[in-house]
């Protein structure tokens, strides 16, 4: 793990600029909807590691109760900037997934890669704490970078991981990840480029970080030890195709506490 798991500096020098540069690799309204097939109006949820509060929004905007948290105070920042901007109410909470506790709830989301800042034995509690916050038959939904798809896939050298224009800015991220299959750890080194299209300069950040990654296998046996069972995996968060093994990059759970 080494130590630099958290990614807690990324987001404190981030947080501003989170959406643009991870937006486009989730739905939020979709997975909104399959928590809205799956639920009554008005269920509780829990949307914990919740960020910028993408999902938390398009949760409450679906008559969920929205309870959401997150330990980096810039990326609740920005949340609480949206929440207010959407018109919804969302009871937004500063917490660590691994020790807080926040009520009971119908579903709890965790979304785009929040386990892969834990590693296995801080996972572990963490899902504890989402299955006894869950009613019997309750969701947890929540997804991770699939670790056997990087011990065939995993990219070598440098390469463009987002480029694309919002209104008059372009943002640009290469990426040069090193993979540990060993120890299933993506070591993130990373360059963000932030310019208006007048050419100037909004944000530039060198950021280096580590990822744990986990097998299916690992996180079933994971889930069971935690009281939840596996209904159904999706092999990414942005159309919901079905998990196909190592060719899947994520590894997307919906589960039930048993
Ligand atoms: C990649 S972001 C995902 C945010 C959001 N779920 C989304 O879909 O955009 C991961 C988030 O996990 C948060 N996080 C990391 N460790 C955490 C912990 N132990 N407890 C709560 N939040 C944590 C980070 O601060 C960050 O906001």
């Amino acid at each position: 793990m080494g130590g630099n798991l958290s990614g807690q500096e990324w987001y404190d020098r981030n947080a501003e600029w989170y959406d643009e540069l991870h937006g486009y690799y989730l739905d939020y309204p979709k997975i909104a909807g399959l928590m809205a097939s799956r639920l009554p109006r008005g269920a509780k949820v829990l949307d914990a590691a919740c960020g910028t509060a993408s999902l938390s929004i398009e949760l409450a905007k679906r008559g969920f109760k929205v309870t959401a948290f997150d330990l980096n105070e810039s990326m609740m920042r920005v949340a609480k900037r949206k929440v207010s901007e959407a018109g919804v109410h969302v009871d937004l909470r500063k917490g660590d997934m691994t020790t807080d506790c926040f009520g009971s709830f119908d579903a709890v989301t965790c979304l785009f890669n929040a386990v892969c800042h834990l590693s296995p034995r801080q996972l572990q509690p963490a899902l504890g704490n989402f299955s006894s916050q869950l009613s019997k038959g309750g969701l947890l939904f929540f997804d991770a970078f699939n670790a056997d798809y990087f011990r065939l896939h995993a990219k070598k050298g440098r390469f463009i991981d987002c480029a694309h224009q919002s209104g008059d800015n372009f943002f640009v991220r290469f990426n040069d990840n090193k993979y540990d299959p060993g120890a299933r750890v993506l070591h993130v080194n990373e360059e963000v480029y932030i310019q208006s299209i007048y050419w100037e300069k909004l944000h530039e950040s060198r950021e280096s970080y580590d990822m744990q990654l986990y097998s299916k296998p690992q996180l079933d046996s994971m889930l069971e030890k935690a009281g939840l069972r596996v209904l159904e995996n999706f092999g990414n968060t942005l159309n919901l195709k079905p998990f196909l093994g190592d060719e899947s990059l994520f590894i997307v759970t919906l589960c039930e506490k048993a």
